[in-house]
């Protein structure tokens, strides 16, 4: 991994040319569909608590749907605000300290969790207008807690209640989507009890390019399920339906949860990974807080046996470990993660 440059302290610089590397002379011309009515899926998850309750099998069919033409949606009524409030809160704090302060969490060379950059391979690669926050609290026996801010003095405790919760509207989201796909309500949650989870924290400084530059690359999400919460008002995140860029419109207090490239490939491509990117505003910044749910170590990432039966298998069936190695080698040769998995 190559070292950039810091965004916010080049941002705060008051720049009248962006450098090169971070522009984007593509990006003006692609198509972005701003349609209000156009939106992701909205599941109250309050009605999904228990198979009796009033509403249970109407929200459980627009999951799925959610789930299988969207890749994409929002929860709401999820109570778990006060968490999320906690965790936007020492997020804020985090980002406006002083560079020198923050550097004290910094990404080591080949490390991927700290503070810093997205990981870069080359010289010429664009770059992305943003700095970010990359911790891996679960498993909690690998946890490196040289990398978790002690400024602000509650940050620590803070994420580990995060870290928790989160994980558990996950678990709660994993049942509800086995249950859909009409196989053993534990039959995909087993798979993430033991679950790798990464939790990105984004900054995105305003810039005087907004229009050429991006905060995040298009990507889709290797893990099982992202879950996402926007910490400010201001709006960045994009989803690539039918050829074109639709601009999400969260709730505020929602999560926004995605389907990633493991839920694909267990549901043998009955749900869909979404690319999707990160656009930033000319004067406002923006943050985030992305948290990626992985299977645990020890786990083999294919279409679910139980699922697949005598259809065709779309995918390969490989092992954690080399699932790991696939992440890296794709982002090495450009080529999309899900395409070195199919067949
Ligand atoms: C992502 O993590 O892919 C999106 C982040 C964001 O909306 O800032
Ligand atoms: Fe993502």
């Amino acid at each position: 991994s190559i070292p950039v440059d810091n965004v916010q302290a080049l941002a705060s610089k008051d720049l009248k040319d962006v450098p090169v590397r971070y522009i984007r002379p593509d990006i003006e011309a692609e198509e972005v569909l701003a349609d209000d009515l156009f939106q992701i899926p909205v599941i109250d998850v309050s009605k999904l608590n228990d198979a009796g309750q009033p509403g249970y099998d109407d929200e459980l069919v627009k999951l799925h749907i959610a789930c299988r033409d969207w890749g994409f949606f929002q929860l709401i009524n999820h109570g778990v605000s006060e968490t999320i409030d906690a965790m936007k809160k020492v997020t804020e704090e985090f980002f406006k300290l002083p560079l020198e302060e923050k550097m004290k969490c910094a990404q080591l060379p080949n490390t991927i969790e700290g503070y810093g950059q997205a990981f870069v391979v080359s010289d010429e690669q664009k770059l992305d207008w943003g700095d970010m926050l990359f911790l891996l609290p679960l498993p909690i026996s690998l946890r490196n807690l040289r990398f978790w801010p002690q400024n602000p003095n509650s940050f620590r405790k803070t994420l580990e209640e995060y870290s928790k919760t989160l994980h558990g509207v996950s678990m709660q989201l994993f049942k509800l989507i086995s249950i859909n796909l009409g196989i053993e309500p534990e039959a995909i949650g087993k798979m993430f009890e033991n679950c790798t989870q990464g939790i990105r924290m984004n900054y995105y400084p305003p810039c005087p390019e907004a229009r050429k530059v991006l905060g995040l690359a298009p990507h889709s999400d290797a893990t099982g399920l992202t879950l996402l919460v926007q910490v400010n008002e201001v709006q960045g995140l994009q989803i690539k339906k039918n050829s074109k860029w639709v601009p999400i419109k969260p709730i505020p207090g929602s999560i926004i949860v995605n389907v990633g490239d493991v839920l694909e490939i267990l549901s043998n491509g009955e749900y869909n990974s979404i690319e999707h990117r990160a656009v930033v505003d000319f004067e406002k910044e923006r943050l985030s807080i992305a948290a990626f749910h992985s299977p645990g170590l020890g786990a083999m990432i294919g279409p679910l046996p139980e699922l697949v039966k005598e259809k065709t298998h779309k995918y390969k069936t490989i092992d954690v470990q080399d699932y790991l190695k696939l992440i890296i080698n794709s982002k090495l040769d450009g080529k999309c993660l899900i395409d070195h998995m199919k067949i």
